[in-house]
C-alpha cells in the first residue's frame, strides 16, 4: 500500500502586509523585494493567533475534504519551527480542539523541509498497515520571530497553515518514491535560537546577530537551487520516471528566483511548477501543504496526474517525493 492524498485544507490570517506597508517600516522598497524574492504581500497572524490555531482551521477543511470525521484520524503529525509551546506539542493541541480522540500526535521540525518530510513519514506508517487515516500539517507563524528592523529578512516572511489527510492507496498510486537528506555541517547559515543565549553563547554562535532569526542568504540560496534540482531528480530516478512525466512541481517557496533557477536547471516547463509566493512569503512549513491545496482547488494538480513536492531550508535539510494525486 501507498499512502494518497485524500483531502487538502489551508488557512492564511486575515491581516495583509504589503510591500508598500514595509516601505513605511525599513528602508526598502516594493521594487527591490519583488525582483529579488518575487513577493508582494504576505498574512500576518494576530498577536492572540498562534501556530496550533492556524493549524487547526487548516486540519478540519482537510478532513472534511476527505469525507471523513476527526475520529477517523489515527495520527496526527505537525511541522513546525514556531510552536507556541515547547510542550504540549502542536499536534496534541489539535487533536483537543477537533476532537480526534483516537489519535496519536507528534510535532516534528525539519523546518522548511517539514511538510515533505511528515508526509514520507505518514507513508511509512501507511506502508507497514500501522495506519489508515494521517493528518499532516505544515504550519508556522514565522512573522512572530521576525525581526522588523532587519530590511534583509523582514521582507521574507508570512504566516500560514496547510494540510493533507493521506489515506492507503494500491501500489502504483499515491507516494511512488522520495529523497531525504541533511547537512548538518551546514547547520549555522539558518538559525533560531529557543533560548536567550548570554554573550558569551552568543560569541560562539557568531555574535550577535544569531540571537534572533538569522541567515546566510546567499549561501541557502545557493543550497536551495542545487538541492530543489538533485533531490527531484533522485526521486523520479527511485520512481523510474523523468521531469517529462511531472505534470506539476510543488516546491517550497522561499524565492521566486530559487525556483527559476532550479526549473532551468532541471529543464521543466516554468508552466509546470506552481509559485504563490507573490501573496505569501515564505511561511516555512506551511509553504508547501498550502500550496498543494492551492493547486488541487484551482485545477492545477488534478486526479491522476503525477506531481513533485520538494522542501528545503533549515538544518540544513531536504525532502523530495513522487506521487499521484
Ligand atoms: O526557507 C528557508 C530558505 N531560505 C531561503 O531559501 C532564502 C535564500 N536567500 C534568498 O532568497 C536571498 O539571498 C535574499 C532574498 C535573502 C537576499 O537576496 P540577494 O539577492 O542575495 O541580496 P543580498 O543579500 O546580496 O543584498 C543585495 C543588496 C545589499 O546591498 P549592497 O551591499 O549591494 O549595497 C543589501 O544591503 O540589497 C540590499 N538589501 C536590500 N535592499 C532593499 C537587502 N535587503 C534589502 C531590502 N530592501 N529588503
Amino acid at each position: 500500500m501507498n499512502a494518497k492524498i485524500a483531502g487538502v485544507g489551508m488557512y492564511l490570517p486575515e491581516k495583509v502586509l504589503t510591500n508598500f506597508d514595509l516601505e513605511k517600516m525599513v528602508d526598502t522598497s516594493d521594487e527591490w523585494i519583488t525582483k529579488r524574492t518575487g513577493i508582494k504581500e504576505r498574512h500576518i497572524a494576530r498577536e492572540d493567533e498562534f501556530a496550533s490555531d492556524m493549524a487547526v482551521i487548516a486540519a478540519k477543511e482537510a478532513i472534511e475534504d476527505a469525507g471523513l470525521s476527526a475520529e477517523d484520524i489515527d495520527l496526527i503529525l505537525v511541522s513546525s519551527v514556531s510552536s507556541e509551546m515547547i510542550t504540549p506539542t502542536i499536534a496534541c493541541l489539535v487533536q483537543k480542539q477537533i476532537g480526534a480522540t483516537k489519535a496519536a500526535a507528534i510535532d516534528m521540525n525539519s523546518a522548511c523541509t517539514g511538510f515533505v518530510s511528515a508526509m514520507i513519514i505518514a507513508q511509512q506508517f501507511i506502508k507497514s498497515g500501522t495506519y489508515q487515516n494521517i493528518l499532516v500539517i505544515g504550519t508556522d507563524t514565522m512573522t512572530k520571530y521576525t525581526d522588523w528592523e532587519d530590511r534583509a529578512s523582514c521582507v521574507l516572511f508570512g504566516d500560514g497553515a496547510g494540510a493533507a489527510v493521506v489515506t492507503p492507496c494500491p501500489d502504483g498510486d499515491g507516494i511512488l518514491a522520495f529523497d531525504m537528506g541533511a547537512d548538518g555541517t551546514k547547520s549555522d547559515v539558518l538559525s533560531i535560537p529557543h533560548l536567550k543565549f548570554s554573550e558569551e553563547d552568543l560569541a560562539r554562535r557568531g555574535g550577535e546577530k544569531k540571537r534572533t532569526f538569522w541567515m546566510d542568504g546567499s549561501e541557502v540560496f545557493k543550497f536551495a537551487v542545487r538541492v530543489m534540482c538533485e533531490a527531484m531528480n533522485c526521486a523520479l530516478d527511485k520512481a523510474g520516471m523523468t521531469v517529462s512525466d511531472l505534470d506539476l512541481i510543488v516546491p517550497h517557496q522561499a524565492n521566486i528566483r530559487i525556483v527559476d533557477g532550479a526549473v532551468k536547471r532541471l529543464g521543466i516547463d516554468p508552466e509546470k511548477v506552481f509559485v504563490n509566493i507573490q501573496k505569501t512569503g515564505n511561511m516555512s512549513s506551511a509553504c508547501v501543504p498550502l500550496a498543494l491545496c492551492e493547486a488541487i482547488r484551482e485545477g492545477k494538480a488534478k486526479q491522476g496526474d503525477t506531481i513533485g513536492l520538494v522542501g528545503f531550508g533549515g538544518g540544513l535539510t531536504w525532502a523530495s517525493l513522487i506521487m499521484k494525486i
